[in-house]
């Protein structure tokens, strides 16, 4: 059954009809091209395709499209302003948070929603908690962890995803 569903992505409002069966990743991925959301396992376990839904980390194979009707939804596309690195891209770069990039834009993402929970104080074993959620098959998680610690303290007011925070 179709739906017509009404939302915005990246700051941009998007209106489609969509089978009311199709997850928010699909949406993201097949209708819109924003293929910076990753599937990695689709049983809510590895959170590649993790993005923010009205500023908070959610799995986007967990839930379905049009239960984001109305809502504000940020992908890794919506992070950089033009060439310029949102300070949590930048801290991943800088401190060498990823080898093949797959788990990437999830662990971007859950790390700015830990600003949201947490505020810039967070300590390694509270990111480390935090990324139960996320999988990297690659990088031993170290550099992973040290990047979202930069990232959370390099994270101004402004910056998208932490309008809630401290
Ligand atoms: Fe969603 Fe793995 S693809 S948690
Ligand atoms: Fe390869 Fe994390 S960098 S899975």
């Amino acid at each position: 059954m179709a739906h017509s569903l009404s939302l915005t992505v990246n700051g941009t409002a998007v209106s489609m009809k969509v089978d009311v069966r199709t997850l928010l990743v699909q949406l993201l991925r097949d209708e819109l091209r924003l293929t910076g959301t990753h599937v990695g396992c689709d049983t809510s376990q590895c959170g590649a395709c993790t993005v923010h839904v009205d500023g908070e980390a959610i799995k986007a194979c967990a839930v379905l499209a049009v239960q984001a009707e109305g809502r504000e939804v940020l992908t890794v596309e919506g992070l950089a302003a033009g060439d310029t690195l949102h300070p949590m891209q930048e801290a991943f770069r800088e401190h060498h948070g990823l080898q093949c990039g797959f788990c990437t834009p999830g662990m971007i993402l859950a790390g700015m929603d830990m600003v949201r929970r947490h505020g810039h104080a967070l300590d390694e074993h509270t990111v480390r908690v935090e990324l139960e959620g996320n999988i990297c098959r690659c990088t031993g998680y170290h550099n992973i962890v040290r990047a979202i610690i930069a990232g959370v303290r390099s994270m101004g007011p402004a910056a998208p995803g932490i309008a809630a925070a401290e």
